[in-house]
Protein backbone atom coordinates (compact mmCIF):
# COMPACT_ATOMS: atom_id res chain seq x y z
CA UNK A 1 0.00 0.00 0.00
CA UNK A 2 1.09 3.62 -0.96
CA UNK A 3 1.55 5.51 2.36
CA UNK A 4 3.01 9.25 1.46
CA UNK A 5 6.52 9.33 2.53
CA UNK A 6 5.89 12.54 4.40
CA UNK A 7 3.50 12.96 6.56
CA UNK A 8 0.84 16.07 6.64
CA UNK A 9 0.18 15.36 10.35
CA UNK A 10 2.65 15.03 13.65
CA UNK A 11 1.55 12.24 15.98
CA UNK A 12 2.56 14.12 19.19
CA UNK A 13 -0.10 15.10 21.16
CA UNK A 14 -2.55 12.18 21.38
CA UNK A 15 -3.46 11.90 24.58
CA UNK A 16 -6.96 10.52 24.92
CA UNK A 17 -9.52 10.89 27.44
CA UNK A 18 -11.41 7.68 29.03
CA UNK A 19 -14.60 9.29 27.69
CA UNK A 20 -13.20 9.26 23.64
CA UNK A 21 -11.55 5.77 24.20
CA UNK A 22 -15.04 4.52 25.29
CA UNK A 23 -16.47 6.02 22.53
CA UNK A 24 -14.02 4.78 20.17
CA UNK A 25 -14.77 1.36 21.58
CA UNK A 26 -17.97 1.43 21.57
CA UNK A 27 -18.84 3.09 18.53
CA UNK A 28 -16.21 2.41 15.80
CA UNK A 29 -17.93 -0.42 14.47
CA UNK A 30 -21.24 1.22 14.20
CA UNK A 31 -20.69 4.85 12.93
CA UNK A 32 -16.57 4.23 11.27
CA UNK A 33 -15.70 2.47 8.09
CA UNK A 34 -12.98 0.81 8.54
CA UNK A 35 -9.90 1.32 6.27
CA UNK A 36 -10.01 -1.70 3.80
CA UNK A 37 -8.51 -1.72 0.01
CA UNK A 38 -12.29 -1.75 -1.07
CA UNK A 39 -14.35 0.71 -2.77
CA UNK A 40 -16.80 2.54 -0.48
CA UNK A 41 -20.48 1.80 -1.93
CA UNK A 42 -21.54 5.21 -1.06
CA UNK A 43 -25.09 4.35 -2.31
CA UNK A 44 -25.60 1.46 0.08
CA UNK A 45 -24.38 3.64 3.04
CA UNK A 46 -25.95 6.91 2.20
CA UNK A 47 -28.97 5.88 0.34
CA UNK A 48 -31.12 8.94 0.45
CA UNK A 49 -28.07 11.43 0.13
CA UNK A 50 -28.03 14.56 -1.90
CA UNK A 51 -24.39 15.29 -2.28
CA UNK A 52 -21.49 13.00 -0.89
CA UNK A 53 -19.24 15.76 1.11
CA UNK A 54 -15.90 14.20 2.70
CA UNK A 55 -14.52 16.19 5.24
CA UNK A 56 -10.81 16.34 5.71
CA UNK A 57 -8.79 16.75 9.22
CA UNK A 58 -11.86 17.48 11.21
CA UNK A 59 -9.92 17.78 14.28
CA UNK A 60 -12.40 17.58 17.37
CA UNK A 61 -15.35 17.33 14.70
CA UNK A 62 -17.35 20.46 16.53
CA UNK A 63 -17.80 22.29 13.19
CA UNK A 64 -18.23 18.77 11.32
CA UNK A 65 -21.29 17.55 13.70
CA UNK A 66 -22.78 20.97 13.17
CA UNK A 67 -22.58 20.55 9.19
CA UNK A 68 -24.08 17.09 9.13
CA UNK A 69 -27.15 18.34 11.34
CA UNK A 70 -27.91 21.56 10.11
CA UNK A 71 -27.74 19.09 6.31
CA UNK A 72 -29.59 16.29 6.88
CA UNK A 73 -29.90 15.76 3.45
CA UNK A 74 -26.39 15.40 2.65
CA UNK A 75 -23.75 12.51 3.50
CA UNK A 76 -20.29 13.11 5.18
CA UNK A 77 -18.02 11.11 5.73
CA UNK A 78 -15.07 12.79 7.81
CA UNK A 79 -11.23 11.51 8.08
CA UNK A 80 -9.31 11.78 10.17
CA UNK A 81 -5.70 10.41 11.90
CA UNK A 82 -6.04 11.36 15.57
CA UNK A 83 -7.72 9.17 17.99
CA UNK A 84 -8.82 11.76 20.87
CA UNK A 85 -11.34 13.73 18.06
CA UNK A 86 -12.90 10.23 16.28
CA UNK A 87 -13.66 9.31 19.59
CA UNK A 88 -15.18 12.92 20.44
CA UNK A 89 -16.93 12.94 16.39
CA UNK A 90 -17.88 9.39 17.30
CA UNK A 91 -19.33 10.32 20.10
CA UNK A 92 -21.16 13.49 19.38
CA UNK A 93 -22.79 10.95 16.34
CA UNK A 94 -24.85 9.95 19.09
CA UNK A 95 -25.63 12.48 20.95
CA UNK A 96 -26.78 14.77 17.58
CA UNK A 97 -28.65 11.53 16.51
CA UNK A 98 -26.85 11.93 13.10
CA UNK A 99 -27.38 9.16 10.80
CA UNK A 100 -25.57 11.25 7.45
CA UNK A 101 -22.07 11.01 8.73
CA UNK A 102 -19.70 8.28 8.71
CA UNK A 103 -16.46 8.31 10.26
CA UNK A 104 -12.69 6.89 9.29
CA UNK A 105 -9.77 6.68 11.10
CA UNK A 106 -6.48 6.79 8.52
CA UNK A 107 -4.74 8.81 6.74
CA UNK A 108 -6.82 10.37 3.37
CA UNK A 109 -4.10 9.68 0.73
CA UNK A 110 -4.67 5.67 1.27
CA UNK A 111 -8.60 6.54 1.95
CA UNK A 112 -8.52 8.24 -1.53
CA UNK A 113 -6.44 6.10 -3.27
CA UNK A 114 -8.17 2.92 -2.00
CA UNK A 115 -11.81 3.62 -0.84
CA UNK A 116 -13.24 6.50 -2.81
CA UNK A 117 -15.11 5.17 -6.30
CA UNK A 118 -13.76 7.91 -9.08
CA UNK A 119 -16.86 11.05 -9.69
CA UNK A 120 -18.29 10.03 -6.00
CA UNK A 121 -18.13 13.14 -4.04
CA UNK A 122 -19.85 16.46 -4.59
CA UNK A 123 -17.22 18.42 -2.63
CA UNK A 124 -14.68 17.77 -0.10
CA UNK A 125 -14.29 20.42 2.96
CA UNK A 126 -10.87 20.97 4.73
CA UNK A 127 -10.92 23.46 7.19
CA UNK A 128 -7.22 24.46 8.74
CA UNK A 129 -5.11 22.20 7.18
CA UNK A 130 -2.05 22.38 9.23
CA UNK A 131 -0.07 25.05 8.55
CA UNK A 132 3.39 23.82 9.14
CA UNK A 133 4.83 27.48 9.07
CA UNK A 134 8.57 26.65 9.55
CA UNK A 135 10.00 27.07 5.98
CA UNK A 136 11.73 23.06 6.34
CA UNK A 137 8.33 21.75 7.21
CA UNK A 138 6.40 23.52 3.88
CA UNK A 139 6.60 20.09 2.69
CA UNK A 140 4.49 18.69 4.89
CA UNK A 141 1.85 20.93 4.30
CA UNK A 142 -1.36 18.47 2.63
CA UNK A 143 -1.85 20.61 -0.35
CA UNK A 144 -0.22 20.53 -3.10
CA UNK A 145 0.11 19.45 -6.94
CA UNK A 146 0.19 15.79 -6.01
CA UNK A 147 -3.16 16.59 -3.91
CA UNK A 148 -4.62 17.70 -6.66
CA UNK A 149 -3.94 14.78 -8.49
CA UNK A 150 -5.32 12.46 -5.81
CA UNK A 151 -8.82 14.68 -5.38
CA UNK A 152 -9.24 15.39 -8.69
CA UNK A 153 -10.53 12.10 -10.13
CA UNK A 154 -13.15 11.56 -7.10
CA UNK A 155 -14.71 14.66 -7.32
CA UNK A 156 -17.87 14.76 -9.62
CA UNK A 157 -17.50 17.44 -12.72
CA UNK A 158 -18.59 20.57 -11.54
CA UNK A 159 -17.49 19.67 -7.53
CA UNK A 160 -15.57 21.46 -5.28
CA UNK A 161 -13.19 21.62 -2.61
CA UNK A 162 -13.78 24.25 -0.16
CA UNK A 163 -10.50 25.26 1.92
CA UNK A 164 -9.96 27.55 5.09
CA UNK A 165 -7.05 28.89 6.62
CA UNK A 166 -5.89 31.17 9.42
CA UNK A 167 -2.69 31.31 7.95
CA UNK A 168 -1.61 33.77 5.29
CA UNK A 169 1.80 32.02 4.14
CA UNK A 170 -0.44 28.90 3.15
CA UNK A 171 -3.18 30.48 2.04
CA UNK A 172 -0.87 31.90 -0.63
CA UNK A 173 0.91 29.01 -1.26
CA UNK A 174 -2.86 27.40 -1.85
CA UNK A 175 -3.47 29.80 -4.17
CA UNK A 176 -0.57 29.40 -6.59
CA UNK A 177 -1.03 25.72 -6.64
CA UNK A 178 -4.28 25.74 -7.48
CA UNK A 179 -3.24 28.86 -10.13
CA UNK A 180 -0.77 26.67 -11.66
CA UNK A 181 -3.19 23.48 -11.88
CA UNK A 182 -5.29 23.07 -15.25
CA UNK A 183 -7.69 20.58 -13.23
CA UNK A 184 -9.78 23.66 -11.28
CA UNK A 185 -10.49 26.80 -10.94
CA UNK A 186 -11.97 29.59 -8.52
CA UNK A 187 -10.36 31.48 -5.68
CA UNK A 188 -10.86 33.59 -2.57
CA UNK A 189 -14.71 33.65 -1.41
CA UNK A 190 -16.43 35.35 1.75
CA UNK A 191 -17.04 32.84 4.53
CA UNK A 192 -19.94 30.86 3.86
CA UNK A 193 -22.72 31.43 6.77
CA UNK A 194 -23.37 27.87 6.75
CA UNK A 195 -19.72 27.41 7.92
CA UNK A 196 -19.15 27.37 11.83
CA UNK A 197 -15.99 28.50 12.90
CA UNK A 198 -13.96 25.26 13.92
CA UNK A 199 -11.45 25.15 16.96
CA UNK A 200 -8.36 25.57 15.11
CA UNK A 201 -9.66 28.68 13.52
CA UNK A 202 -11.36 30.21 17.07
CA UNK A 203 -7.00 29.71 18.71
CA UNK A 204 -5.67 31.38 14.86
CA UNK A 205 -8.75 34.46 15.69
CA UNK A 206 -7.73 34.69 19.25
CA UNK A 207 -4.01 35.60 18.09
CA UNK A 208 -5.57 38.04 15.46
CA UNK A 209 -4.95 35.90 12.12
CA UNK A 210 -6.74 36.71 9.03
CA UNK A 211 -9.03 33.80 7.62
CA UNK A 212 -8.93 32.73 3.87
CA UNK A 213 -11.83 30.76 2.76
CA UNK A 214 -11.41 29.03 -0.79
CA UNK A 215 -13.26 27.45 -3.19
CA UNK A 216 -12.18 25.58 -6.35
CA UNK A 217 -14.40 23.58 -8.84
CA UNK A 218 -13.57 20.11 -10.71
CA UNK A 219 -13.06 21.68 -14.24
C1 LIG B 1 -4.92 21.91 12.42
S1 LIG B 1 -6.03 20.60 12.63
C2 LIG B 1 -7.59 21.35 12.21
C3 LIG B 1 -8.75 20.56 12.74
C4 LIG B 1 -10.15 21.15 12.46
N1 LIG B 1 -10.47 21.13 11.05
C5 LIG B 1 -10.27 22.53 13.02
O1 LIG B 1 -10.31 23.50 12.23
O2 LIG B 1 -10.35 22.68 14.25
C6 LIG B 1 -5.68 19.59 11.22
C7 LIG B 1 -6.25 18.19 11.32
O3 LIG B 1 -5.93 17.50 10.11
C8 LIG B 1 -5.60 16.15 10.42
N2 LIG B 1 -4.77 15.62 9.33
C9 LIG B 1 -3.58 16.09 8.91
N3 LIG B 1 -3.12 15.35 7.89
C10 LIG B 1 -4.05 14.40 7.66
C11 LIG B 1 -4.12 13.31 6.74
N4 LIG B 1 -3.15 13.09 5.86
N5 LIG B 1 -5.20 12.51 6.77
C12 LIG B 1 -6.20 12.74 7.67
N6 LIG B 1 -6.18 13.76 8.57
C13 LIG B 1 -5.11 14.56 8.56
C14 LIG B 1 -4.87 16.27 11.76
O4 LIG B 1 -4.87 15.05 12.48
C15 LIG B 1 -5.69 17.35 12.46
O5 LIG B 1 -6.75 16.80 13.20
Amino acid sequence: MERPSVRSYSIRGSRITDAQRQAKTALQAIHGIEFKQELIDFKAIFPKSESIIMEIGFGMGEATAIIAKNHPNNGYIAVDVHPPGIGKLLARIVENDLTNLKVIEDDVHVVMQYMIPDQALDGIHLYFPDPWPKKKHNKRRIVNEGFLQLIHPKIKTGGFIHIATDWVPYAESIKEVFAGSTLFTGGVIDKPEWRPVTRFEGQGIDKDHAVNDMLFRKV
